[in-house]
């Protein structure tokens, strides 16, 4: 039997989410997305005129598939939750269904159990401004959609994983050491990321016998990472400085990783920050 993944945060063919939808498919999983609902028109219709299509290609010729992509914002946990001009948006209008407890009420729908659950995305309005002057609701923003999201997810997802299954987040070094320009509470965010995983694991691991693991990954110049402004120097600063400093990072890297620890070859791996960085989160001073 094919194991079925869930992975919320594609909407291209350059971030972390659809490395890991590829390693995994690549893996022979079948996979289902959330794409987040204002980007989900630009990510169906570029994919269906083939913009995609070489970035598709498994190592057997063929061309990754979804088994189908809802839209989602997982912000929002319930209707109840969304306020009217959310509502009233003419991106949000056209979809129904998107809030986290409602995508997972469509998957178990359509799909029955799953046994990955892919958490790839932050959002954080502030990002660009000190944590000095960040305000209040522009850090609770970030946690929300980059935090919170992750135990929403886990909350609605886990009653229909599988025993055995597992669950992988993204996180960045910026929660545990000073990342100027990782700003508007973000690194706060990744901070409550990596401490709710070990609490996560302790929780679902006893409740459904699932694993929660999270990667802490290299820069790559993402949409998100270009959204922040300083991804062209973080990548820099790691080719100069990380142990390995040849290349730099491959999404495809955080793929595969995410690919092993969601299979039976983790089956004692829970609660863990992964770094798949080159090792630079090694380094104690620039070289
Ligand atoms: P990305 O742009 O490919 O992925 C972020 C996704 O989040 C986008 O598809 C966006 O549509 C989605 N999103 C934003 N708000 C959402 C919401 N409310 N509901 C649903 N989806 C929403 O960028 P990337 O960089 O691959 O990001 C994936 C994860 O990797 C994030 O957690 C990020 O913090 C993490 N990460 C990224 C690093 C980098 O250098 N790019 C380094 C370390 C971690």
């Amino acid at each position: 039997r094919g194991k079925k993944a869930f992975i919320a945060g594609v909407a291209d063919d350059n971030g972390f989410g659809w490395a890991i939808a590829k390693a995994l498919s690549q893996a022979g999983a079948d996979v289902i997305l959330g794409t987040w609902v204002p980007a989900l028109n630009i990510f169906e219709t570029s994919y269906r005129r083939g913009k995609f299509d070489e970035s598709r290609k498994l190592s057997d010729g063929s061309l990754m598939e979804f088994a189908k992509i809802y839209p989602m914002d997982a912000v929002f946990d319930t209707m109840d939750d969304v306020p009217e001009d959310v509502k009233a948006n003419k991106r949000y209008a056209g979809n129904e269904k998107w809030t986290v407890s409602e995508v997972a009420e469509c998957v178990e729908k359509d799909f029955g159990k799953i046994d990955i659950l892919v958490h790839s995305l932050a959002n954080g309005r502030e990002v660009a401004k000190p944590l000095l002057e960040t305000s209040r609701e522009g850090y609770l923003g970030a946690i929300s959609a980059s935090s919170y999201s992750n135990i929403a997810m886990l909350q609605k997802f886990g009653p229909l994983m599988n025993k055995g299954g597992a669950c992988i987040s993204l996180t960045y070094l910026a929660s545990e050491r000073i990342i100027p320009g990782y700003g508007g509470g973000m690194s706060s965010a990744k901070a409550a990321l990596e401490s709710d995983t070990r609490v996560l694991a302790f929780e679902a691991g006893r409740k459904w016998g699932i694993r929660v693991n999270t990667i802490s990954a290299g820069p790559l110049g993402s949409r998100a990472a270009k959204a922040i402004g300083f991804i062209d120097d973080m990548i820099n600063y790691s080719m100069t400085n990380a142990p390995l400093s040849e290349k730099p990072l491959d999404a495809i890297e955080v793929g595969h990783t995410a690919a092993f620890l969601c299979s039976p070859l983790a089956s004692a791996i829970t609660g863990s920050t992964i770094y798949v960085d080159n090792g630079l989160n090694c380094m104690g001073v620039a070289t």
